[in-house]
């Protein structure tokens, strides 16, 4: 009686078992039925109650029981360990034909990688870089630029005021006297690089900022001879050794005589193009010697010295030489754009 019944258990331990499929069913059959608190343990201790004779041939059938449901649970467990696996494998698999995820850089901007260009074609001339602040005086920006309160050539430069009236420096022109003042009274040769910002409406060619580098010379020999070549030697360093340089009478309240810089159209290499509006030159920039009140501000006698300095316009230069047709591509950080200039 007892042993049918054992037997009945084991029938339906095995159906439970060959039910599992996962590890947690698995876990859960062992606690039922081989664990010491287990089904299959509780009847070790109903051999007592069997009659005597019967007890040795129970006791051999709840061992054989017990084996059998250890080795099949040893096998299920062995089977569920590979599904598990190879479930694994699917859901973790790596296609290794996929192409790789390329890792993206950042990169400079363009206007600085230009403006390390030029810093080290001026360098190569004996220049050194001088910084001046962003946010400028009134004084430094534009009297000390000889254009006092009320100068009409105020209007010519729309300008930023910040609230506790300062300004956005307008050009670089703002360093000059900072300069003469900072490295005077010797002779100085140096470039101002930077941003500049004004007040204007954004267009294809004008932006709110941009960047110029200011360049300037002090001494008691210098000449407008040795401005023409320097502007040479940039302009054939920038856009190739056949470069021609041309200076076009102009006006600036800081220098006398101004000019304004036109190197040959890179386009159509002076024969008259769109670009050129067929004139054959391309204006990269203003220059001229340094007016007497400027040098007379930076600490400089206009009588013993003289000066010379220009402005160059750094994304103007880089559209003249990559054909870029609109200023605001510059400062819309379009990834698209500005990876062209790694
Ligand atoms: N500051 C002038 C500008 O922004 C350029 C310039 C610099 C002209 C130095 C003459 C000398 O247009």
């Amino acid at each position: 009686m007892a042993i049918e019944e054992l037997e009945a258990y084991r029938g339906r331990a095995l159906d439970a078992l060959s039910a599992v499929s996962d590890p947690a069913s698995l876990e859960a059959w062992y606690r039922a039925h081989l664990a010491p608190s287990g089904e299959a343990n509780t009847w070790k201790r109903s051999i007592g109650q069997q009659p005597k004779d019967e007890r040795k041939a129970f006791g051999q059938a709840i061992n054989e029981v017990g084996a059998a449901l250890a080795d099949a649970y040893a096998a299920r467990q062995a089977a569920v360990a590979q599904a598990e696996l190879q479930r694994r494998l699917v859901q973790e698999a790596v296609d290794v034909t996929l192409p790789a995820r390329a890792r993206r850089a950042g990169g400079l901007h363009p206007s600085v990688i230009a403006l390390r260009q030029i810093a080290d074609v001026f360098c190569q001339m004996g220049f050194t870089v001088f910084e001046s602040p962003h946010v400028e005086t009134d004084y430094y920006n534009f009297e000390a630029a000889n254009m006092p309160p009320h100068h009409p050539a105020r209007d010519m430069q729309d300008t930023f005021f910040t609230t506790d009236g300062q300004v956005l420096r307008t050009h670089t022109t703002s360093g000059q006297v900072r300069a003469m003042r900072c490295l005077g009274p010797g002779p100085i040769r140096v470039i101002l690089p930077g941003l500049c910002y004004r007040n204007e409406d954004v267009t294809t060619r004008s932006e709110m900022q941009f960047h110029q580098v200011e360049g300037l010379l002090v001494g008691p020999t210098v000449r407008m001879s040795d401005l023409k070549g320097i502007l040479m030697a940039y302009a054939r360093a920038m856009f190739g050794p056949d470069q021609d340089v041309r200076l076009r009478g102009s006006y600036f309240p800081f220098t006398e005589p101004s000019v304004e810089v036109d190197i040959r159209c890179t386009l159509c290499g002076g024969d008259g193009c769109r670009v050129c509006k067929y004139t054959g030159w391309l204006e990269i920039g203003g220059a001229g010697q340094v007016h007497p009140v400027v040098l007379g501000h930076g600490g400089y006698d206009p009588a013993k010295n003289r000066g010379i300095a220009f402005g160059l316009g750094i994304e103007r230069m880089l559209m003249l030489r990559h054909g870029i047709d609109d200023i605001r591509h510059f400062f819309r950080n379009d990834l698209r754009f500005l990876a062209n200039f790694r």
